[in-house]
C-alpha cells in the first residue's frame, strides 16, 4: 500500500533497560503517574501519524499488554500497532526489523521509548524544520551541560551530520563535545531503506546502533540534517533511576507551571505532586505537601491542603479540604467542607455544602446537601439526604461478617452522638435518634428513636468515694 506524503512513528521498546536493574521493563516504570512510553506516545500522536508501531522485545508481551491496554486511558487517537524485536542487538537491529511493517510510507520518525520530557510542540518543529531542509534524515539535537553517556554529533560546516559518536567510542577530544544525539529522528523512508541494511555491529556489545544509519548516509552523499531542540531538558534519556527521578521532577514542575500559568496558586511546588491530567479552575489554592493524581478534576476557589492525597475525583467549585485527607474515587459537589483527617473511600458523592469533619470515614455513601457528618464517624453504604445532621462518633455497622447492607437516612434527620446504624436499615424524614442508641429496626418519619439502656442509679453504693 502506498501512503504518500504520510508519516509513520517508530517507538524503540525492545531494549534491556539494563541500567535500571529493574523487572518491569524500562519503558513502563511511571513517571509523574503514566509509564514512560505513554508520554512518547501522547507527544508522537500530536502529530497526528498515519500510524504509529512500538517495537518491543525484552519481556516483550509485557510491554505489549500495558501498551495496548493504556492507550485509550492516554488518549491515544492514532493507530498503533506493536511488533516484536526478535534479536535484541541495538536500536539499529530495531528498526531493520520494523522496516517489513513501515512498507510504503514516505517519512518515518524515529523515538527513543525512555525520553519522557519531550513534547508534541517540540516534535512539530522538529518535523517542519525536516520538511523545509529537504533533507534525507534529520536528528534532533541538543547542547546539554553533561553529555556523559550521549551519542555525541560530529558536524560539518553546513550543519550537517558526519557521524554519531557513541559513549564508549569518544575519546579525550570527542567526549567534549556538547551537542548530543536525542534519539529522535525523521528519515525519509527511501533514505532509510538505502543504508539500513548495510549496518555492522559496533561498541563492546557488538551491537547495531541506528547512529551508524546516520554516518552511512553521510557518507554515501545523503543530506542528513542536525536540528537543535530549543529547549535541551524535553529530551533527556532515562537509562538508571537517577534519570528517572531527575525525568519526574522536571515534568511534575512543568505540569505546576502550567496551572499557575492558569491561575492556580500553589503554595511549595517542591512538596505538591499533581499529575498531568489533573484538570484544576482559576483561583484554588494547593497547599504544600499535597499529592493530586489520575482522572481528577477541581473547579474555582478551592482550597486543598495542606498534606492531602487525591486522587480520581472530582470537586466542586468553592470546596474546601483541609490538613491530611485522603480522596478517592468521590464525587464531591460545590462549597463543601472536608477534613481536617477525614478519608473519603471510593464511590462517595457529597452533595453542595455538604461537611466531613476530624476522624470520619465514608464509603460508598451518599451525603445531601448541607449534611453534616463532622465527627468520629463511619459511613458506609449509605443513602443520606439534606439536612442531616450526624453526631460525633456515629457509625453504620454495614457488614455482618458475611454481606453489606444498606443504610438509608432521609432529609432533616437528627442522629445523636455515638449512635449505632444496624443495616438494613431505614431512617425516615425528620425523624430524631437519641444519643447512644442501637438501632435495629426502621424509624418512621418525625418520631424519636431511644435504643439504649435506661440509666440506673444505686445510691450509697460507694460511700467511701464521697
Ligand atoms: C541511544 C543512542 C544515543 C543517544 C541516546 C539518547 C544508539 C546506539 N544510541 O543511546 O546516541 O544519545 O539514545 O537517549 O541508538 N532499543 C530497542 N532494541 C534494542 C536496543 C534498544 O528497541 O535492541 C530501544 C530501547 O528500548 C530504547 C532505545 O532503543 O528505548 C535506545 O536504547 P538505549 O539502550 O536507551 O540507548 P542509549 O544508550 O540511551
Ligand atoms: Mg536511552
Amino acid at each position: 500500500m502506498e501512503h504518500k506524503n504520510e508519516l509513520f512513528a517508530l517507538i524503540l521498546a525492545g531494549g534491556m533497560g539494563t541500567r535500571m536493574k529493574s523487572e518491569l521493563p524500562k519503558v513502563l516504570h511511571p513517571a509523574a503517574g503514566i509509564p514512560i512510553i505513554a508520554h512518547i506516545l501522547k507527544a508522537a500522536d500530536s502529530l497526528s501519524p498515519k500510524e504509529m508501531g512500538v517495537i518491543v522485545g525484552h519481556k516483550a508481551e509485557v510491554t505489549e499488554k500495558a501498551v495496548s491496554e493504556g492507550l485509550a486511558a492516554w488518549g491515544i487517537s492514532s493507530k498503533v500497532k506493536t511488533f516484536t524485536q526478535t534479536e535484541l542487538t541495538g536500536s539499529g537491529r530495531a528498526v531493520q526489523e520494523a522496516m517489513p511493517h513501515m512498507k510504503g510510507y514516505c517519512d518515518v520518525l524515529v523515538l527513543c521509548g525512555d525520553t519522557p520530557l519531550i513534547t508534541g510542540a517540540l516534535l512539530k518543529d522538529f518535523y517542519q524544520a525536516y520538511k523545509k531542509s529537504g533533507a534525507d534524515a534529520a536528528v534532533l539535537t541538543a547542547k546539554v551541560p553533561n553529555p556523559y553517556g550521549y551519542g555525541r554529533i560530529l558536524k560539518n560546516s553546513k550543519n550537517l551530520i558526519d557521524g554519531i559518536i557513541e559513549q564508549t567510542e569518544t575519546n579525550k577530544e570527542t567526549a567534549e563535545i556538547a551537542e548530543i544525539n536525542s534519539g529522535m529522528y525523521i528519515f525519509s523512508m527511501k533514505a532509510l531503506a538505502s543504508v539500513i541494511g548495510g549496518l555492522k555491529p559496533n561498541g563492546p556489545k557488538k551491537e547495531y546502533y541506528l547512529t551508524d544509519a546516520i554516518k552511512l548516509m553521510a557518507d554515501g552523499g545523503l543530506k542528513t540534517f542536525a536540528c537543535a531542540a530549543k529547549e535541551w531538558t524535553f529530551i533527556l534519556g532515562v537509562n538508571s533511576r537517577v534519570q528517572l527521578a531527575e525525568a519526574e521532577k522536571m515534568l511534575r514542575a512543568r505540569k505546576i507551571a502550567e496551572l499557575q500559568m492558569d491561575g492556580v496558586t500553589i503554595q511549595d511546588p517542591a512538596t505538591t505532586y499533581i499529575d498531568d491530567s489533573v484538570k484544576i479552575g482559576r483561583d484554588t489554592v494547593i497547599l504544600a505537601g499535597t499529592h493530586i493524581y489520575g482522572n481528577t478534576e477541581i473547579g474555582r476557589d478551592c482550597k486543598i491542603g495542606p498534606a492531602c492525597v487525591i486522587e480520581n475525583c472530582s470537586i466542586g467549585d468553592g470546596t474546601e479540604v483541609k490538613f491530611s485527607c485522603v480522596l478517592n474515587e468521590s464525587e464531591i459537589m460545590k462549597n463543601c467542607a472536608i477534613g481536617p483527617f477525614s478519608h473519603i473511600r471510593p464511590n462517595c458523592v457529597l452533595s453542595d455544602g455538604a461537611r466531613v469533619g476530624n476522624f470520619s470515614e465514608l464509603k460508598k455513601a451518599k451525603i445531601g446537601a448541607g449534611s453534616k457528618v463532622n465527627h468520629l464517624s463511619y459511613v458506609g453504604d449509605t443513602e443520606m439526604g439534606e439536612g442531616v445532621n450526624v453526631g460525633a462518633g456515629t457509625i453504620t455497622c454495614n457488614y455482618d461478617g458475611v454481606r453489606k447492607h444498606k443504610t438509608i437516612i432521609g432529609n432533616n434527620v437528627f442522629i445523636g452522638s455515638n449512635t449505632n446504624l444496624v443495616a438494613p436499615v431505614t431512617v425516615a424524614n425528620g425523624s430524631h435518634i437519641a444519643a447512644g442508641s442501637t438501632i435495629t429496626d426502621d424509624i418512621p418519619a418525625g418520631s424519636l428513636a431511644i435504643a439504649r439502656a435506661r440509666q440506673v442509679v444505686k445510691e450509697g453504693r460507694y460511700p467511701k468515694g464521697t
